[in-house]
């Protein structure tokens, strides 16, 4: 029993001792770590950056006075595409910005770095407002954002936006339109995102197949806060409507006023001229499926065509006319040729009448008549009266084609005519602002009530 005390009492003893010393160990080991963290030698740029991602700081850096301001350094513009039947403008936006998150800055005198790398999800980063886009995806430039001593962070980011934009195509295809892009920050009672947009608006890439971008530029509305806009102006180069819609209507309209010099017996000018016709609708065809056709300005292109074809239609039916005029003498439909008529009336008595109607020196008649009792000499001057009138028949027939001949003359001057002062009134209305188009008209209303908002009596 003594024994067991004896060998007890020290062993509590060391217990005691080695639990100290743990402790102690301890004490210093956390020491050293807290000491190491606090030496710049001993934490390179990961480490810094770990201990920034570590501080979770996801939500804005928000001021004293709930405002954050973000610099807008460099904006990189590019239209993508213009659907002219659609009237909506797809571009690319490149932005540079640069904003202050003192909560990432460091002191020089614990961390020596200038600056480090941090992945772009890790920290809050701005969103931009596009007031008046359809669909937007924004997408960051680049995976990691620069965080400065300072705490000022600079990233880019790269929006993807299609906007409606209505230009007005009234003097299409010679067109040239603008349609704004609104980059905004936002505005609620006490908060705000203020964006700074420099003047430094670059374009880069042009010509988009009809369309051309001519020149980007930052509008910024000094009435109203947070009413920037880029405006990008636009232009459709003509080459490709004038070659495949203009120039071939002018020129359908050219062989159509010519084909008023063909001879128009025999019906093959009314077969071309119907040809005319139809290949012109198969333009219309081609217009409708280009151009938006409706509101309240359709373009000038459409009304034109229609008037090249009521033109064309009115042509051919002159033709018609014509041609059924020199053919019959006549042009009222249900009146057949007079000659024909009087064969049908053969025999019908009335070839006693002396001198009467034509009918009595018919060919038949006169057979029926010589082969009678009357003298050679009375038949002769039958036969001769008959060629006379024969021959007045022709003629007369004669000058009802020369009639027709001269009513087609008359046409062409008429359309020839018509054409000149449409061509003066066409140049005339296209040089006229007729159409406007305010594209401006997206903005909130709403938020101007904010604006006059009392900060200080928060
Ligand atoms: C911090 O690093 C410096 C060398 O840059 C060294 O002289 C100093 O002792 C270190 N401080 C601590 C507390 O370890
Ligand atoms: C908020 O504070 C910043 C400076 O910290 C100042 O520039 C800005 O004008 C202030 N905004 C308002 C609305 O007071
Ligand atoms: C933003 O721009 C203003 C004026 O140009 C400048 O004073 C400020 O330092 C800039 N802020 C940042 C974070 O770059
Ligand atoms: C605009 O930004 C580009 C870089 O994005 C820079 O090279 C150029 O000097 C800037 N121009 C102005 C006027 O600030």
């Amino acid at each position: 029993m003594w024994k067991i005390r004896i060998f007890f009492m020290p062993a509590y003893q060391g217990a005691e001792m080695v639990s100290a010393i743990s402790t102690l160990i301890l004490l210093m080991a956390s020491l050293t770590v807290v000491m190491a963290s606090g030496n710049g030698t001993d934490c390179d740029r990961r480490c810094l950056a770990n201990i920034l991602v570590d501080k979770e700081l996801l939500s804005a850096p928000q001021g004293d006075n709930c405002t954050i301001t973000v610099n807008i350094t460099a904006i990189q513009y590019q239209t993508l595409s213009f659907d002219t039947k659609a009237m909506q403008m797809n571009s690319r936006i490149k932005i540079n910005m640069q904003w202050k998150d003192p909560d990432l800055g460091w002191l020089l005198d614990k961390y020596k770095y200038p600056a480090v790398v941090l992945p772009v999800d890790t920290i809050w980063t701005p969103t931009i407002v596009l007031d008046n886009a359809l669909d937007t995806t924004m997408e960051p430039y680049t995976n990691d954002v620069q965080v400065r001593r300072d705490g000022v962070v600079e990233h880019s980011i790269i929006l993807f936006t299609s906007v409606s934009c209505q230009i007005n195509l009234f003097n299409y295809p010679y067109v040239f339109g603008e349609c704004p892009v609104a980059i905004n920050g936002w505005r609620q009672k006490f908060c705000s995102l203020k964006l700074n947009i420099a003047d430094n608006v670059s374009l880069i890439g042009g010509s988009q197949g009809e369309w051309q971008t001519m020149n980007v530029s930052k509008i910024a509305d000094k009435s109203q806060a947070n009413r920037n806009y880029l405006l990008v102006t636009l232009s459709i180069n003509p080459f490709g409507a004038f070659v495949t819609l203009i120039l071939p209507s002018a020129l359908i309209m050219l062989a159509d006023l010519m084909s008023f010099a063909l001879p128009f017996q025999g019906g093959e000018l009314n077969t071309f001229k119907v040809t005319l016709v139809l290949s012109f609708t198969m333009f219309l065809l081609i217009l409708n499926d280009h151009l938006p056709n409706g509101g309240n300005c359709s373009p000038l292109l459409y009304y034109h065509f229609s008037f090249c074809l009521v033109c064309l239609v009115l042509s051919v039916l002159i033709s018609l006319v014509l041609t059924r005029l020199a053919e019959d003498s006549s042009i009222i439909p249900c009146i057949r040729k007079k000659t024909s008529k009087a064969t049908k009336t053969h025999g019908s008595g009335k070839d006693t009448e002396p001198g009467g109607g034509q009918e009595k020196d018919n060919p038949d008649v006169i057979e029926t008549k010589s082969g009678g009792l009357i003298s050679e000499q009375a038949s002769l001057q039958k036969i001769v009266k008959f060629l006379e009138k024969l021959d007045k028949e022709e003629s007369g027939k004669d000058s009802i084609v020369a009639i027709a001949y001269r009513l087609e003359k008359c046409a062409f001057f008429f359309f020839l005519t018509i054409y000149i002062l449409y061509a003066i009134i066409l140049i005339c209305i296209t040089r006229t602002d007729i159409c406007k188009v305010n594209n401006l008209d997206f903005w909130d209303q709403s938020t101007s009530e904010v604006d006059s908002y009392d900060y200080s009596s928060e």
